[in-house]
């Protein structure tokens, strides 16, 4: 949601800048922008509607023309892509240049107060009130220098926000701050860098400052880094963490794009999100997150699970395994719905965030809500760091590597692993899971990431093969049952994600209740029908699909001779146990999407009008 890079050192700022934007276009990707302090401290922008390549060829004459300056993809929310709602914004004396990510929810009133004291405006965004605010600020009083005034003006917005702000009258200095988006601050040897996450400079330095919500800095080659709270200005002590991330883990690695890589990676990121924490030799399941708190788990009510998108659909199949496994009452909700409903929580809840990003805003504010309450807050979360990470009271990372597609793969099958360990380390601490059963389920997750290498294996080409047929679909439906029923809603919003084809998912048995209707010889059915999991029940299904003359594409077990005998396309699998398959069955769901999509010319990592993080309500 809008990336932003900042730089100040002894390397060409351009390249800095343009190379950082690029790593972050995963985040916006409506228009981008850039400014540098030249070599008479004046500062020179350009700015566009469309991607950071676009940018590139207005803007190549500032290459090597300075030391200092930012930049900023975007993903729109107040304005539409423009040039004129492109970032950076410049106040009204053309001094102070600002980019931001995130909303100003106040800006209407604050615009009003400006617009009557005279400012004008030439975007319709929140971003230009910001940057004039803090103009007004220094106008007001001439004793109040840059970083006070861009202090003043952030105490006087609400709503979400990290910004970087240079100023003409106070050269080589950047001045940041955060409520809400995240920020981080790259350390190097006489250079700084800014960035909403770490990857546009992780190839110059491994140590990092991430700002803190509520906190400010003041960066500069002479002071270095200055950070203070922004309500009542005091100093902070920087907190230097060092990085883990690496350029090979942000790079496309020879595949076409990052999506494929990354459903690609997953034998590999499964692998290392069970990595240390089963233990199938001493037959345990290690997760500290959950063992240094088993008494809240154990004396838990219930377990809420909250998260957005993709997450959700992973929060749902966790609550079939922990019900399952541990027999403890699990409810899984949208994190928008759950803020915003007044919901019963009380000191004998479990809150579980689910969140790749770490940073979706409507999940951060449902935990804060449930924290506020007294529950108890556990987080999934990918990246490391991350807000809803820290704000969290114990929770486990699922090290899956960062994921730069804007589609989520390898993030879910991590998801669904770490839930898998949770659930099977709580059904054994409470005795709802026996020993015996216990030690043949975690042989079987152990060799779950050569399940996956040999169906990326088996299905790639005949999944490529099956996309072909489907470039001028304009509907799929996508069906499923028991834990494959979150599988089919994750299969459904791959598809409409990344190839713009409406694709519903729905529990196989709803069928009949009324998406029936739709199906005709034109409507492509994909059904996960394996042996473990209601397999009679969805041969029946596939019955009634088979008689309206709905194509189907059928995900089954190898051998499988029944729903096989009726598919149009037959898609195998290897046989597990139920609990295990939505992590199989995603992956050729994966794979389908991504073909559709690259053969209908979509932008497969950048869908339009989506973006990474969403950092906004
Ligand atoms: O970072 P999060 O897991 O909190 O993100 C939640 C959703 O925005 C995300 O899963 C979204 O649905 C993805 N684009 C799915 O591919």
């Amino acid at each position: 949601m809008c990336g932003i890079v900042g730089y100040t050192g002894f390397q060409d700022a351009y390249d800095i800048v343009i190379n950082g934007l690029r790593r972050l276009e995963y985040r916006g990707y409506d228009s981008a922008g850039i400014v540098l302090e030249d070599g008479n401290n004046k500062l020179e922008v350009e700015k566009t509607k469309g991607k950071v390549d676009d940018l590139v060829k207005i803007s190549e004459g500032l290459k090597g023309t300075s030391k200092i300056g930012m930049g900023h993809t975007r993903w729109a929310t107040h304005g539409v892509p423009s040039d004129r709602n492109s970032h950076p914004h410049l106040s009204n004396n053309n001094k102070i240049a600002l980019v931001h990510n995130g909303i100003i929810e106040n800006y209407d009133t604050i615009k009003t107060m400006l617009t009557e004291k005279g400012f004008t405006f030439k975007s319709e965004t929140d971003t230009e009130v910001l940057v004039n605010l803090i103009q007004y600020f220094m106008d007001l009083n001439s004793e109040t220098d840059f970083p006070t005034a861009v202090r003043y003006a952030l105490n006087e917005v609400y709503g979400a926000y990290a910004i970087t702000v240079m100023h003409e009258d106070f050269p080589g200095v950047l001045v940041v701050g955060r409520l809400g988006s995240p920020l981080a601050i790259g350390i190097g040897e006489k250079e700084y860098f800014i960035a909403s996450d770490a990857s546009p400079f992780v190839e110059f330095t491994k140590e990092a400052i991430y700002l803190e919500e509520g906190h400010m800095a003041t960066i500069s080659l002479e002071n270095g880094v200055d950070i203070r709270t922004i309500n009542d200005n005091s100093k902070i002590k920087p907190e230097i963490q060092e990085l883990k991330l690496s350029l090979e883990q942000i790079e496309k690695g020879g595949y076409e794009h990052f999506m494929l890589k990354e459903i690609f990676e997953q034998p590999k990121s499964v692998h290392d999100t069970m990595r240390g924490r089963l233990l199938v030799d001493e037959g345990v399941i290690k997760m500290a997150g959950i063992w240094d708190h088993i008494e809240k788990f154990k004396n838990a009510n219930r377990i809420i699970i909250i998260a957005c998108g993709t997450s959700w659909h992973a929060g749902l199949i966790g609550e079939y395994l922990i019900e399952e496994y541990a027999r403890i009452p699990v409810e899984v909700e949208y994190a928008s719905e759950f803020r915003y409903r007044n919901p019963i929580i009380t000191d004998k809840d479990v809150v579980i965030a689910i969140s790749q990003s770490g940073e979706t805003a409507d999940t951060m504010a449902a935990l804060k809500l449930a924290k506020e309450k007294g529950a108890f807050i556990y987080g999934i979360c990918n990246v490391v760091d991350s807000s809803i990470a820290r704000i969290t009271d114990a929770g486990s990372y699922t090290h899956a590597g960062p994921e730069i597609g804007v589609a989520s793969t390898k993030a879910f099958t991590a998801q669904l692993t770490i839930l898998t360990l949770i659930a099977f380390k709580l059904g054994k601490h409470n005795g709802n899971l026996g020993n015996a059963d216990f030690m043949s389920l975690i042989a079987e997750l152990d060799a779950i990431p050569k399940r996956i290498e040999d169906v990326l294996a088996s299905t790639n080409e005949l999944v490529q093969d099956i996309a072909k047929d489907f470039v001028s679909t304009t509907n799929f439906l996508y069906l499923g049952r028991g834990y494959n029923y979150p599988a089919a809603l994750e299969g459904a919003l791959k598809l409409k994600e990344i190839s713009y084809i409406h694709a519903e998912g729905y529990p196989a048995a709803e069928m009949k209740h009324g998406p029936i209707a739709l199906i005709d010889e034109n409507m492509p059915i994909v059904i996960i029908a394996p042996k473990k999991g209601h397999y009679d029940k969805i041969v029946s299904n596939v019955q009634e699909i088979k008689a309206r003359k709905g194509k189907i594409i059928a995900v089954v077990n190898k051998g499988d001779t029944q729903v096989s005998a009726m598919a149009d396309y037959v898609i195998e699998i290897p046989e597990t146990s139920e609990c295990f398959s939505p992590i199989v069955a995603s992956v050729p769901l994966q794979l389908l999407a991504y073909y559709i999509a690259v053969y209908r010319g979509a932008n497969v990592d950048q869908p339009r009008n989506l973006a990474k993080s969403v950092t906004v309500e």
